[in-house]
C-alpha cells in the first residue's frame, strides 16, 4: 500500500502535516500548518478526519503550537492549557481527540516545575509516540480482522475508516489492506456516504489505489449487494465505543448494521482501545455532532438540490446496538458479546487501566 502518511510532524519546521482531505480524489495537497486556530480549522473543516487521524492531529498540533511559547513556566501553562481546550472543541463525537489532548497534558504535568523546555520535550516525545503507536495499533487491528474473512470474500465498508483516517493502514481497512500486501484478493462495495461522501472520495480512492476490486455504490444500494449474496462481512469503524459496546459511527453505520442483520451478514467494528470510552454507560450518552444543511442541499452539487428553506436534519454520526454488532476487533484481541464484560477483559487482559 501507499507509504504515504495521512498525518505526520514535520520536526524540522515544527508543524504538523497532513493530506488535505477534502480536496481528494482530485488533488493531493499536503498543508503545513503551525497555528493553533489552522489546526483547529483543519480538524473542523474534515481536511484531517477520522477518529484516529483527529487525535494523533491534535497530538502534534498541542506540541508544534506549544513549542512557539516563550514565556515562564507559568504562562506557559496557561497557555497550554488554553489551547488544549480550544483544540478539544474542534469536532465532539470522536473520543480519541479528547484522548489524546490528555495524554498530551499528562505527559506535560510530568515533567512540571522542571522549565517550559523540558515541558517541550515532554510533549515532542508524547506526540511521537502517539503518532508510532497508532501505525503499530492498526496493524494489529488488521492482523486479528484478517482472521475473520477469507480470499475472494465480498466485504461492505461504510465511510472511511481506512489510512486516510489513521496514520497508516486504517482500522476497518486494515484486514484488506494487509490481506493485499498477501496476495489475497477480496471484493469490496463500499457505500459513498452521503453527504460527505467519505467513501467515494476515499475509501475507493485509497482501495482502488492498492489494487484491491472496489465497486462504488450509493448508499441506498446496500441491501441490494446483500440480498444478492456479494457480501461475506461488513467492516466499519468508529469514532465512540460506550461501555456496553454500542458505538457511534458515520450517520448510515445504524442502517448498515439493520440490514447485516436481516441478510445474516456478520458486521464487524474496527475500534482501537484509544476509542473506548469508559465514561459513556451506551450510546445515548455520545454526543452526535450536527453539520450545515448546506453539505445536503448545495454540496458537490452544480446547482442547490433542495428547495431554498427546507428544513434539513444532518448528524454526522449515529448510534449502532450492541446488539447489532457481531464483534468489535481491537489492537488486543476480538471482542464478541457481552461486550461490557468482554472489553474489558481483553484490556485488563494486557495490563492497561480501563
Ligand atoms: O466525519 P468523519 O469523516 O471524521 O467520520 C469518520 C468515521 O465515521 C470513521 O468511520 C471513524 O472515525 C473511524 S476512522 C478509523
Amino acid at each position: 500500500m501507499s507509504e504515504r502518511m495521512t498525518v505526520a510532524l514535520d520536526e524540522t519546521a515544527k508543524a504538523l502535516v497532513i493530506i488535505d482531505q477534502t480536496l481528494l480524489p482530485n488533488e493531493e495537497r499536503i498543508l503545513s500548518l503551525t497555528t493553533a486556530e489552522d489546526i483547529w480549522q483543519a480538524i473542523h473543516t474534515l481536511q484531517v478526519r477520522g477518529a484516529p487521524a483527529i487525535g494523533v492531529a491534535a497530538a502534534i498540533g498541542l506540541y508544534v503550537v506549544s513549542w512557539r511559547f516563550e514565556e515562564t513556566e507559568d504562562i506557559f501553562w496557561e497557555k497550554l492549557r488554553q489551547t488544549k481546550d480550544y483544540l478539544a472543541t474542534a469536532r465532539p463525537t470522536a473520543v480519541n481527540l479528547f484522548w489524546a489532548l490528555n495524554r498530551m497534558i499528562q505527559a506535560a504535568e510530568r515533567e512540571k516545575n522542571k522549565g517550559s523546555e523540558k515541558i517541550k520535550l515532554a510533549l515532542q516525545q508524547e506526540a511521537n509516540t502517539i503518532w508510532q503507536e497508532d501505525i503499530e495499533v492498526c496493524h494489529k487491528l488488521g492482523e486479528y480482522g484478517l482472521t475473520l474473512i477469507k480470499d475472494g470474500d465480498g466485504i461492505l465498508t461504510h465511510c472511511n475508516a481506512g489510512s486516510l483516517a489513521t496514520v497508516k493502514y486504517g482500522t476497518a481497512l486494515a484486514p484488506i489492506h494487509l490481506g493485499r500486501e498477501r496476495g489475497m484478493n477480496f471484493k469490496v462495495y463500499v457505500d459513498e456516504t452521503r453527504p460527505l461522501l467519505q467513501g467515494a472520495r476515499l475509501s475507493a480512492y485509497e482501495l482502488q489505489a492498492d489494487g484491491v476490486d472496489t465497486t462504488l455504490i450509493c448508499d441506498n444500494m446496500a441491501s441490494v449487494v446483500m440480498k444478492n449474496g456479494w457480501i461475506q462481512a461488513i467492516f466499519v469503524g468508529c469514532d465512540r465505543v460506550a461501555a456496553n459496546g454500542d458505538i457511534a459511527n458515520k450517520i448510515g453505520t445504524n442502517t448498515v448494521a439493520i440490514l447485516a442483520q436481516y441478510y445474516h451478514i456478520p458486521f464487524y467494528v474496527c475500534a482501537p482501545t484509544s476509542t473506548i470510552d469508559w465514561q459513556c454507560a451506551d450510546g445515548e450518552a455520545i454526543v452526535i455532532e450536527q453539520r450545515s444543511p448546506e453539505e445536503v442541499s448545495k454540496m458537490w452539487y452544480q446547482k442547490p438540490m433542495a428547495p431554498n428553506g427546507v428544513n434539513i436534519f444532518n448528524p454526522a454520526f449515529d448510534v449502532t446496538k450492541h446488539e447489532l454488532i457481531t464483534a468489535i476487533i481491537t489492537e488486543y484481541g476480538i471482542a464478541y458479546p457481552p461486550f461490557s464484560e468482554t472489553l474489558r477483559q481483553i484490556v485488563l487482559k494486557e495490563g492497561k487501566q480501563k
